[in-house]
């Protein structure tokens, strides 16, 4: 990295001046060696925002998905700053480093845990706010893709360009591309073409030296781990690189909804046992929710949406053959184009224009808890019963079923380290939701998800009970403070990445073995024993 010319700090100086910079009372000495390393090894003008400036709160709220993780008691970062050149994260990782400070980068800011913002050390967080620019290329169906982009900018892009392109990738269109595409990024054409991360080709990194490393630069072990792994484990992600899939001009979409009185448990009974196995090119979700039936009683709403790739005259005869139980008719289907599908899955239902899909206000803001699990085996009837029952006793919550199978059982568990492949049925994603002024019991609300999870042990996956680490979720566990250790990492490593989580460590050790980018699930480094070998401490 090159050292700046010292009209350059004069710039920055007063800059900071600018911004009325007062340093916090705690840390009033390391702020200052901070900004000084920061004016001395960037050629420009660099933006940051500190506690005292009147856009500090602005800033760090705009991206926050869940309001949980945001209140006054929550320690907030000491430096917000909003690179707009590579430089920039470059020295913003240098000297943070350099002065012990704990780094945070957000791209999206819709971790569930707040990873991306929150931390309990003084911290600097990098906003790539400023970072999302999208170039897509048809000449080889592939799209540079910067980590500070949201997924609706993506997709809308890619559509601009072609009609015969999209991209596999999350339902929600104000994820940010960073985190979502470091930790897997799954959504409706799982099924057909597997998580984003599987189509990431190139990236561009700041590692812990302040160096930009490409896939030729990195090598292929830190280019595995990147892929779902979770980049903040690894460092600061610039851009990606991903290779596009085909999707035709038409695609058909359809919902159908049940409530318990409708049949509802025999038709998701039935389900479990064909949605792996339907036609690659069809995906159907289920989402459920307690709601209130004719009589005004509390009963569950079972709901299926689906995409199909292709017309529906096509998907009608398909759906009749493999899941006839479901009673879809012609009247049901809707055809539109992918790009229109999009919306469609992010519950843009009345023709909205697909401009909403730059909206970056995250979407589904408000305050929640969520967990996740991987079922093998269909849930029965009476496991099924004994869950609507736990659900009606309970709060706001929500349950969705995201299937495999197709193209996910042709990758192997160990491609990446997003490990959960041929032999889930689904994954289940929990959300318990309450409002602002629910807020002061937020504990009650956590404690009664936790006892849905545990009533559904005997029903997921086991040894390990897997997880998504895009779903994240501390309860599985969290490194101490400002320490990680592999003995106890490896309690929700193994979750979230099973067997790849040993080689995730490897790769820790050896490209950050000072262990500068953690937070409270970062995969630990081995350390030096003192007999100078590495141990599993
Ligand atoms: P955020 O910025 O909060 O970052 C998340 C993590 O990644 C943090 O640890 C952060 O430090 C790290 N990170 C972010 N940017 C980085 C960078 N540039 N370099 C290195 N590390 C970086 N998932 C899914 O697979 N399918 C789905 O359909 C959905 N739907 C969905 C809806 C809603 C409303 C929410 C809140 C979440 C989802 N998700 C999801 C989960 C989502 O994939 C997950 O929260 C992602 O990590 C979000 O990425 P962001 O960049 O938005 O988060």
């Amino acid at each position: 990295m090159s050292r700046s010319p010292s009209i350059l700090v004069a710039i920055l100086s007063a800059f900071l001046f600018s911004i009325s910079w007062v340093p916090a009372a705690s840390n009033p000495v390391i702020q200052s060696n901070f900004l000084q390393c920061l004016s001395s090894h960037s050629q420009s003008f660099i933006p940051l925002y500190t506690r005292t400036n009147s856009s500090y709160s602005t800033i760090l709220e705009s991206t926050i998905d869940n309001l949980r993780c945001y209140s006054l008691a929550i320690p907030k970062p000491l430096l917000i700053v909003t690179p707009k050149q590579e430089s920039h994260i470059q020295a913003t990782v240098y000297c943070a480093k350099s002065y012990g400070l704990q780094f945070r980068v957000r791209s999206g800011g819709h971790d569930y845990e707040g990873q991306s913002y929150v931390a309990d050390s003084p911290f600097i967080m990098l906003d790539m706010t400023n970072f999302r620019d999208i170039n897509v290329s048809t000449e080889d169906n592939s799209a540079w893709v910067q980590a500070g982009a949201i997924l609706g900018e993506l997709y809308y892009k890619i559509a601009q360009k072609s009609k015969y392109l999209g991209f596999s990738a999350g339902l929600c269109p104000t994820i940010g591309v960073g985190g979502h595409f470091s930790g897997g990024g799954f959504g409706p054409m799982v099924r057909k073409y597997g998580v984003a991360a599987d189509h990431i080709v190139d990236v561009r990194m700041v590692d812990g030296k302040g160096r930009i490393l490409t896939r030729a630069t990195m090598g292929e072990d830190l280019f595995w781990a990147i892929r779902g792994g979770g980049g903040a484990s690894f460092g600061a992600i610039i851009s990606y690189k991903i290779s596009l899939v085909a999707v035709p001009p038409t695609v058909t979409v359809f919902s159908v909804s049940k409530t318990l009185e409708e049949g509802a448990t025999k038709l998701l009974y039935r389900y479990q046992q064909v949605v792996d196995k339907l036609h690659e090119d069809l995906f159907i979700r289920v989402s459920i929710l307690p709601t209130t039936n004719k009589s005004g009683n509390k009963t569950i709403l079972v709901a299926f949406t689906s995409l199909y790739l292709g017309g529906s005259k096509e998907l009608l005869p398909l759906i009749k053959k493999s899941f006839p139980e479901l009673g879809v008719q012609s009247k049901d289907c809707k055809e539109m184009s992918w790009i229109q599908s999009v919306l469609y899955f992010a519950g843009y239902t009345n023709g909205e224009s697909i401009d909403t899909l730059l909206n970056r206000t995250p979407q589904f803001r408000g305050y929640f808890k969520g967990k996740s699990d991987f079922v093998k085996e269909p849930i029965p009837e009476t496991g099924l019963e004994g869950l609507w029952k736990n659900i009606l006793e309970g709060d706001t919550f929500l349950m969705f079923f995201v299937p495999f199978g197709g193209k996910m059982n042709e990758i192997s568990e160990s491609s990446i380290p997003f490990p959960h492949r041929k032999g889930n049925i689904y994954n289940i994603q929990y959300v318990a939701r309450w409002t602002e002024q629910e807020n002061p019991q937020a504990g009650k609300h956590i404690a009664w998800i936790r006892k849905l999870y545990d009533y559904m042990a005997p029903y997921v996956s086991k040894n390990p009970r897997a997880a998504y680490l895009n779903y994240r979720d501390l309860d599985l566990g969290r490194n101490g403070h400002g320490e990680t250790s592999y003995s106890q990492a490896v309690t929700w490593g193994s979750k979230y990445f099973k067997n790849n989580f040993n080689r995730l460590v490897q790769v820790k050790t050896k490209v950050d073995p000072g262990n500068f980018f953690r937070n409270e699930q970062s995969i630990p480094p081995l350390r030096m024993g003192a007999e100078g070998v590495l141990v599993n401490k």
